[in-house]
Parts: structure tokens; C-alpha cells; sequence
């Protein structure tokens, strides 16, 4: 009767006959609540995407707020000591390339002197084992054409000819001392071939993350400003493809993720990885349940722009709707995160994270 204490006078009451399960039991008070949750996200599990250009100065990114185009030296240091002081030891880096340096081959993609070989070495220069870098395994930034891999005049997506520079670039990026190679490209059979290229210069610690189930998805468009990497027009003579339709995943496909998962482990993957994150969060589960492999989800650009938006519109708590996003994918089976928010999501965990969410207890 005490419980019922203050209940608006006149407010009907309908008994349960029999009750004997009340899930609200077990929500009834902050330490009960935390002594059964399922599910953790901790600033380890973040990979921090950088953007970086050659060149001094930050330059904001107009689809991405609060995030720049960093200078590769000082900006580049900054964001990764400030990631670390918070917990994050894991960064992914993505060179703009200046236009005069792209070409049909992308033949900058493997130079020993280019600007992801010089942040990578720069990088493991400063912190060494402090930090985990993670390199992208494409030629979209680095193609005349904007596709991840080499365009035929008749505007094919030649695969077993790109498989050849992505050996070649994933070479150059291990001999700059990458920790792990992720290739986002999507081509048949290039995990494999890249393993074999690593292995055949002796570079068997270098780890693959391989971009398993990738969907050619409407959410990269801010990325793609951020790099000026979008597929060109075409001309009279060449044709481009407009979109990446015939090597990124149909959005609308479920088993052909498990099929690009089987391919991954037996070519030798180290970790697979599902893009876009809250949006498929059904990969997710479909990789954690079929694979003993850690599964990585990548939480991306237009994921964070839309955050951020509504943020600044005043409609979402952005701190509470991003560490609820995190946390999903935490609970669909992933084990990494790769997220813009890493730095700050991780200081919001340190202050208290979800349980200091939606007002606190
Ligand atoms: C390049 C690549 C892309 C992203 C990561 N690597 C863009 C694309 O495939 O067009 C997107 C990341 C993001 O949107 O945050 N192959």
C-alpha cells in the first residue's frame, strides 16, 4: 500500500490475477540496472578515422562538423594525442589526394614517399606500440576516375586488374609501419591476394581488416566531400559509372554478406567488417553469429552528420543518441567500432557515459 502512496486520487486499479513475472523488477534501481547489463562500450573499442591533407592548417569539413582535414604533421599529432588521452589507441588514416597527383592507375596509392606512408611512419615514429594504425586499401582517392578500382574505357570495374595495385599498396603502407591493412574496395578474391603480397615481403604481423560487407550505401556522402574521392563524370569517350552498384553490396541483401564473410576467413582475414553500422545492424549479428573472427563496425560519415544535425537543431541529446548508437553495435556483435565521435564519445564514458544519460538515475 505504501508503494501506491500519492497515486492520482481517483486512478483505477486493475489487479493482475496472476503475475509472477515483472521484467521491472530487475529495472528497479541504478545498481540492479548495472549489475545486468549486457553490454559494455568502452573507449578501447573505438578506431578514430583521420583525414589528413599535405599541408599546415586544419580545414574544416563543411558535411561533417567538427571535423577537419588535418595538417599531416601538427594536426595529425594533436587529434591522436588527444584520442589517447582519452583511451582511444586506434586510428584509421585517410589522405586527400591533390588532383594533379590522380591518375587512372593511381599510381600515388603505393608511393613510398606519399602522404598516408609519411603520417603512418610518423605516427608509429612518435608513439610506436602506443597507438594501432589502420590504413584504407583502395584507389578511390587516388583515381582520376573515383573508383576503388581501375576503370575500362567501356566503364568496367576491372577487378583482377586493380587486385595488382592493391597488393602494391598494401605493400607500401605495411613498409611504412602499418599495424593492420583494411581493404574497403570490395574487389573478389583481394584479401587473399594481399595476404600473399604482405607474407611474400615478410610481412606476416601486418593484420587485415578486411571491409567484409560493405553496401554501396547513401551514407558516405559527407566522406566523399571530405576526400573530393566521389566517382567523376564521364566524357564522350569514357564512360564512369556514377556509383559503386557493381562492387559494393545491395542494400537490400542479407546472405550475400555471409557469403562475402566465408570468402574473407578462408582468404585469411584477421578481423571483418560490416559498413554503414546502425543501419545494418542485422550484418552485424548475421558475422558475430557465423564467424569466430572479431567483427568491426564502421559507424560512418553521414551516420555522424545526421547526429550531429539534429543535434544542433536542438532535436536529439547528442550525447545520449550517440552513445546509444555506439552501443547498439556493440550489442548487434561487434567488437571494434570505428566512429568520428571516438574521442569524445570516449570522454563522455569516462564522465559517466549512459548511466549519467537522459538525466542520470
Ligand atoms: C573508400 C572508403 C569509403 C569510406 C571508407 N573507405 C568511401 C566509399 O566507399 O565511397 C566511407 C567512410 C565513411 O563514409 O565514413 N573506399
Amino acid at each position: 500500500a505504501s508503494a501506491r502512496g500519492g497515486v492520482p486520487e481517483g486512478t483505477p486499479v486493475v489487479e493482475p490475477r496472476d503475475l509472477p513475472s515483472r521484467p521491472r523488477r530487475n529495472r528497479k534501481s541504478r545498481h540492479l540496472r548495472r549489475a545486468f547489463s549486457e553490454t559494455t562500450v568502452r573507449p578501447e573499442h573505438f578506431i578514430l578515422p583521420v583525414f589528413v591533407h599535405d599541408g599546415e592548417e586544419d580545414i574544416p569539413i563543411n558535411a561533417m562538423p567538427g571535423v577537419s582535414r588535418l595538417g599531416w604533421q601538427n594536426g595529425l599529432v594533436r587529434e591522436v594525442e588527444a584520442a589517447m588521452k582519452e583511451g582511444v589507441h586506434q586510428v584509421v588514416i585517410f589522405p586527400k589526394t591533390p588532383d594533379e597527383l590522380k591518375t587512372s592507375t593511381a599510381e600515388e596509392a603505393f608511393n613510398p614517399d606519399g602522404l598516408a606512408q609519411r603520417s603512418i611512419s610518423l605516427l608509429k615514429e612518435k608513439f610506436g606500440n602506443d597507438i594501432v594504425v589502420y590504413t584504407d586499401v583502395a584507389l578511390d582517392p587516388y583515381n582520376s576516375d573515383g573508383h576503388d578500382g581501375i576503370v575500362s574505357d567501356a566503364g568496367v570495374i576491372l577487378n583482377d586488374e586493380t587486385i595488382h595495385y592493391l597488393q602494391k599498396q598494401a605493400v607500401s603502407q605495411a613498409r611504412a609501419g602499418a599495424d593492420c591493412v583494411s581493404p574497403s574496395d570490395m574487389m573478389d578474391g583481394r584479401v587473399a591476394a594481399i595476404r600473399e603480397a604482405l607474407d611474400a615481403e615478410g610481412f606476416t604481423d601486418v593484420s587485415i581488416m578486411s571491409y567484409t560487407a560493405k553496401y554501396a550505401s547513401a551514407f558516405y556522402g559527407p566522406f566523399r566531400e571530405a576526400l573530393a574521392s566521389a566517382p567523376k563524370a564521364g566524357e564522350a569517350h569514357r564512360i564512369i559509372p556514377p556509383n559503386k552498384k557493381t562492387y559494393q553490396q545491395d542494400p537490400a541483401n542479407y546472405r550475400e554478406a555471409l557469403r562475402e564473410a566465408m570468402l574473407d576467413e578462408e582468404e585469411g582475414a584477421d578481423i571483418m567488417m560490416v559498413k554503414p553500422g546502425m543501419p545494418y545492424l542485422d550484418i552485424i549479428r548475421l558475422l558475430r553469429d557465423n564467424t569466430t573472427l572479431p567483427v568491426a563496425a564502421y559507424h560512418v560519415s553521414g551516420e555522424y552528420s545526421m547526429l550531429k544535425a539534429a543535434a544542433a537543431a536542438g532535436y536529439l541529446n547528442e550525447q545520449d543518441a550517440v552513445l546509444e548508437s555506439l552501443l547498439s553495435m556493440r550489442r548487434a556483435g561487434s567488437d571494434l567500432i570505428l566512429t568520428y565521435y571516438a574521442t569524445q564519445a570516449a570522454r563522455w564514458i569516462q564522465e559517466g557515459g549512459l548511466d549519467a544519460s537522459q538525466g542520470g538515475d
